[in-house]
């Protein structure tokens, strides 16, 4: 089992640099088998949820080639429709292949994704939409088989929730449908732009992505092109919080401000200074932070709830109680209990968390509870006096490519040890 070492107290200073992002390239990758020929996808993170996609893609048939950050995807050889349970359980959110792979073969079957470390996940938004285009979806046994008799038609399909997943899901299936489709209180984060304008570059014809109403007209065909995936804004964000959890400046390349200026008031109310100049950050943090008042996670352009344990590391040690309101998740806390072990003081009731700040962390043994609550613990770890080892790594390697090294090179002290057990 793989641990991370970290010795705290170091202030951060220099640069890092963010990749793309992983919640753009995931969505990418399932537009790309329905778009004729070979597409070519740049900037793509080197991280085991792109793994599983790819893993996917060449279980339904298409040729993938990956070289570095840049990954060809040739669909002409797809031929299944369906993904196995393994790989579904690999990660989640291949929910999303499925509107792309109905549409594009007629057919699909794939097992329902289950809950993950942040709830239930429920897939009801998904299902009830893509129904209303046309698709006929069994579910037993555990599994969606879902069927496409001629074509998905297009409708007006309002959505009681602004479902990133679910707003992706339309955009895909419905983006060779007949007719026009209007999605109404849509998903507004980049990640749904960036899936548009890669659609839109493969021929598809989609009008208002990033807005809360969105229009597609359905084309016959989609065909093979080159998009850019845009920059990880949590990824940034992380880094910003490394800076401000330790006190330190760090430039942060390869950025897209207008993506992350949604975190930028909570830490300029801790007392960082953030400095942006086209693609770059420069992040200056006081030697102690002063607490957030209150943050509401909410969809984009709210605060994200995919930020709110990065800001939870920072509240630990800031000068002051903050508290957190969850919004979007209902079990997204899990972090908490681990933040505890080093020495924060932390009450948790429900969707709330409240945060007594401490003057400093001690090192402890941790381990990882999902994704962004891992990174938190990395976070704290390296603000906690003496050793902090973090463990169940793989929940960080699903969104972060080159952590260690990238902080390593900032000046932290941290190193990752592959045990045998
Ligand atoms: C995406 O998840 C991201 N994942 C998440 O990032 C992110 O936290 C989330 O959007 C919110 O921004 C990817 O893009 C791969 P939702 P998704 O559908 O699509 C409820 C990370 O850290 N809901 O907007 O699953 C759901 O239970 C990950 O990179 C329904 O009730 O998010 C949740 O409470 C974690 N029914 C809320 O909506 C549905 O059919 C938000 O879910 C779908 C969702």
């Amino acid at each position: 089992m793989s641990k991370l070492f970290i010795e705290g107290c170091h202030r951060l200073n220099g640069a890092v640099a963010v990749h793309g992002a992983k919640n753009s390239a995931l969505p990418i990758l399932a537009a790309a088998l329905m778009a004729d020929g070979v597409s070519e996808l740049q900037n793509c993170p080197g991280l085991s949820d792109v793994d599983a996609s790819v893993a996917i893609l060449r279980h339904l048939g298409c040729r993938v080639e990956r070289e570095g950050h840049r990954i060809l995807v040739d669909n002409t050889g797809l031929s299944g429709s369906d993904i196995p349970d393994d790989l579904m359980r690999e990660m989640r959110s291949s929910i999303v292949f499925l509107g792309a792979i109905a549409a594009k073969t007629g057919a699909a079957v794939l097992s329902f994704p289950g809950g993950c470390e942040l709830g239930p996940r429920p897939i009801d938004l998904h299902l009830a939409a893509l129904r209303q285009l046309g698709m006929a979806i069994e579910e037993e046994r555990g599994q969606l088989r879902c069927r496409v008799r001629g074509r998905l038609k297009g409708c007006k399909i309002p959505l009681s929730f602004p479902s990133v997943g679910a707003t992706e899901n339309i955009l895909l299936a419905a983006a060779t449908a007949e007719g026009t489709t209007t999605i109404l209180n849509a998903a507004r984060e980049p990640e749904i732009e960036d899936l548009a304008a890669f659609l839109n570059s493969s021929g598809a014809r989609i009008r208002g992505a990033g807005e809360g109403t969105v229009v597609i007209e359905g084309v016959d065909r989609l065909s093979a092109c080159c998009h850019r995936v845009i920059p990880d804004r949590i990824e940034t964000a992380t880094y910003m919080a490394a800076a401000a959890v330790t006190g330190g400046s760090l430039v942060i390349k390869d950025v897209e401000p207008a993506h992350v200026a949604t975190v930028f008031p909570a830490f300029e109310e801790m007392g960082c200074q953030i400095d942006v100049w086209k693609n770059e950050l420069l992040v200056s943090a006081p030697a102690r932070l002063r607490r957030v008042r209150s943050v509401r996670t909410m969809p984009y352009p709210g605060f994200p709830t995919d930020c709110q344990a990065l800001l939870m590391a920072m509240a630990c040690v800031a000068d002051g109680t903050s508290v957190f309101i969850e919004n979007i998740f209902e079990s997204r806390y899990k972090h908490a209990g681990e933040l505890m072990r080093l020495g924060a003081k932390i009450k948790v009731e429900g969707r709330v968390a409240v945060v007594e700040g401490v003057p400093v962390l001690s090192g402890a043994p941790v381990e990882c509870t999902d994704l962004r609550g891992g990174a938190a613990l990395v976070l704290a770890g390296l603000a906690a006096e003496g050793e902090t080892s973090v463990t169940a790594l793989h929940h960080i390697d699903r969104g972060y490519e080159a952590f260690e090294e990238a902080l390593a090179g900032a000046g932290a002290v941290i190193r990752r040890e592959d045990g045998t057990v």
